[in-house]
This record gives structure tokens, sequence and C-alpha cells, in this order.
């Protein structure tokens, strides 16, 4: 396994800049999520690391060598795609047995390692078959199969699940991370949903327009998002975002068109330090860090009830605050009883506080 490095690399397209001055290092057998919506530059970057696609500035390293004008062939890459791209007249076999092949291994040898391979994904019954004739969880782990038969030094996974049906996305994401854990080797995998992200990822690349917004573990990601961007793309639902104000005369308060928060004493400190009175802002809540209450809250948020989704485990419950919607998320099997008017309280302590730019200013 190999480590991963870019520096200020680019990829345009004609006036497209799909990936525009991204650096990042990627250690050895650390597994990074490329998380981003559509369009944003994901796959670009996973093939400039494959050597699909040449960049048109900067420098890519693999280990510790500068692959930046070496062939795809020349890279030790095992590849996933979001189509698995098996070759339909070749059996499953042939199929996870090709990068061998391509290297000149012995048939012995390959048919053995073949057998490890399968057998360890599953797949051991299905070698003589064709990928016609098999499921399509089945294609998708015969796809990681021939990936790692070679045993490369970076895998790279490109929306690996997305053509699977919810039930066997949730199994092939277990079995991805529990690879993983087995395996060890050093993987870039892309995706465009935040909870497969945040279930496999060590540290999560969150990319918008080709750059990358932040990086960093999971949790981080999810509890200091650098940006609204950022706490819009995870969380399911998203962080409720709404506009306000900074309000400094008197008691030291965010004013919306339809609340008031007061700031606690180390909120007020970094508010101080960052903006002046009178600053637009974004306040950010999560939809779990919300509670409905009985009785008005004082520095919560109340506002007529927009709608009721009962989850089973958990209920959804909308309410209108001002123009804006907010959603909060009660964990309970039973639907919670609504009165017209809803009123909902927050623990301080979670509340986000960001620039009118959408830079996070720093509360904690
Ligand atoms: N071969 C190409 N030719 C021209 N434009 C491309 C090509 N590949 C990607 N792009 C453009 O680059 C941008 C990023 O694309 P892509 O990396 O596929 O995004 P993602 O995988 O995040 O959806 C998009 O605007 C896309 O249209
Ligand atoms: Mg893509």
């Amino acid at each position: 396994m190999a480590s991963v490095t870019f520096h200020d690399v680019e990829k345009a397209f004609g006036t497209v800049k799909a990936v525009d001055g991204v650096n990042f290092t990627i250690t050895e057998g650390e597994f990074v999520c490329l998380l981003g919506p559509s369009g944003c530059g994901k796959t670009t970057t996973l093939r400039l690391i494959a050597g699909l696609e040449k960049a048109t500035g900067g420098n890519i390293q693999i280990g510790d060598l500068d692959v930046t004008h070496l062939a795809a062939k020349d890279r030790d890459i095992g590849m996933v795609f979001q189509d698995y791209a098996l070759y339909p007249h070749m059996t499953i076999g042939e199929n996870i047995g090709y990068p061998l092949k391509v290297r000149n291994v012995p048939t012995d040898a390959r048919a053995t390692r073949i057998g490890e391979v399968a057998k360890n994904l599953q797949i051991d019954k299905l070698l003589e078959r064709r990928p016609g004739e098999i499921s399509g969880g089945q294609q998708q782990r015969t796809s990681v199969a021939r990936a790692v038969v070679h045993e490369p030094q970076v895998f790279l996974f490109d929306e690996p699940l997305s053509n699977l049906d919810a039930k066997l996305r949730l199994e092939a994401r277990s079995f991805l991370k529990h690879l993983q854990r087995e395996v060890g080797v050093t993987a870039v995998y892309v995706t465009h949903d935040q909870a497969e992200a945040m279930a496999l990822a060590d540290r999560i690349a969150v990319m918008n327009e080709g750059r990358i917004v932040q990086m960093a573990p999971p949790l981080e990601v999810y509890h200091r998002p650098g940006t609204t961007f950022v706490a819009n793309f995870l969380g399911s639902p998203p962080m409720n975002l709404l506009p306000g104000k900074v309000a400094l005369d008197g008691e030291p308060r965010f004013v919306g068109e339809a609340f008031t928060i007061p700031m606690q004493s180390h909120v007020e400190t970094a508010v101080r330090q960052h903006l002046s009175d009178g600053a637009q802002v974004t306040v950010g809540i999560r939809p779990e860090h919300l509670d409905l209450s009985q009785d008005p809250v004082s520095g919560g948020f109340q506002g007529p009830l927009y709608a009721l989704e009962t989850l089973g485990p958990e209920s959804l419950v909308t309410l209108k605050v001002g123009d804006e919607l907010l959603t909060v998320r009660i964990f309970s099997d039973d639907a919670p009883q609504l009165a017209d008017t809803v009123h909902a309280a927050f623990d301080p302590e979670k509340l986000h506080v960001f620039r009118e730019n959408g830079e996070r200013i720093p509360v904690e």
C-alpha cells in the first residue's frame, strides 16, 4: 500500500475546471471518501489518480513516486467502476483473473489467487458463469474481486453501490467496511451519499465545484462543518439553517425574522472576535438536536405545524418559523401529540454559527 498526494492539481476540460487546485495527502492504509454533489469533480479526481485523465496543472504522487506523467498501466491501482465494467464474454473467474493475466502471472498461481479472493468475497461458486448470469450484488463483488486480486497499492471506488437496491446497498456497505478492516489498503471512495461516506471513511473530503471544501474525520465534519455547504450536505435530514443578525446592544443575541436566540458567553466571545454588531449570519441546528416542548421556550423556536412524518423508530416534525422551515427529529416509535402551534427547544451547546459568506465561526 502507498500514500497518495495531490499538489495544486488542476484538470480543465476546455473552459470547465473539473478539478480546481486540489491539495491532499492520503496516508498509507487510509480510507478516504470524496463526497459531493453530481458534477463537483469526484470522478475526475479518481481518474487523475488512476492515470485515466492527465492533469493540466500541479502534480500527483503515489508513495514516493511522481506519477503525474505516468501511464495508467504503469500505476499500481485497482479500480471499481460505478457500472462494474465487467467483460461480458468472460467468465467470472476470467474477469477476476484479468489483472493477473495482463501481468503475466502463470496459470496455476492465477487460479489459486482467483480461488482465494472469490472465496473471501463469497462468489467462489460462480466462477464458471458469465456476468449476465449473476445478480447485481454478485457483479459488484466480482468487480471488487477484480480490483483486489493483484494486491494493488491503492484502491479506487467510483460510486460502487449506486446501482444496488436499498437493502443490498446496506449489506454491501457493511461488507466493504469489513473488507477494509481485513485488508487495510489505501482507498479512495467516491460517493454522493453522505451516509455511505460517514459509515466508511477514516476521513471525508467534501467537494464543491472542483475544490475540496473540508477534509476531516466523519464526526469532525458532522460536529464542526466548515461551511454552510458542508453543514447542508451531511446529516439526514440536513442541518436547519436560518438567516439572522448579530445583536450586541444589551443582551447579546441572534435575531431572525421570527426568533431570538440569546448567546451563551463562549459564543459571545467568539462572535465579538469575528463579527460586529448587526452582522448578517446563518445560525444552524441539527434536527436531532431539537426537541418538542408543550409550552413556549424562551430562546427556542415556535410556529405552525408544516408536516409530520412518522418513520417508525423516529418522527420528523417540520414547523414554519417565519418564512423558514425547521425540522425536529424525535426518537420515539410513537407519533408525537402536536398542537396547531409547535414549540421547539434545543441545547445551546449544539448551535452552529456561520458568516454571511458561509464560513463557520468557531463557537466551541
Ligand atoms: N471528458 C470530459 N469532457 C468534458 N467535461 C467533462 C469530462 N469529464 C467531466 N467533465 C466535466 O467536469 C465536471 C466534473 O465532472 P465529474 O468529475 O464527472 O463530477 P462528479 O463525478 O462529481 O459527478 C463536470 O462539469 C463535467 O461535466
Ligand atoms: Mg462521478
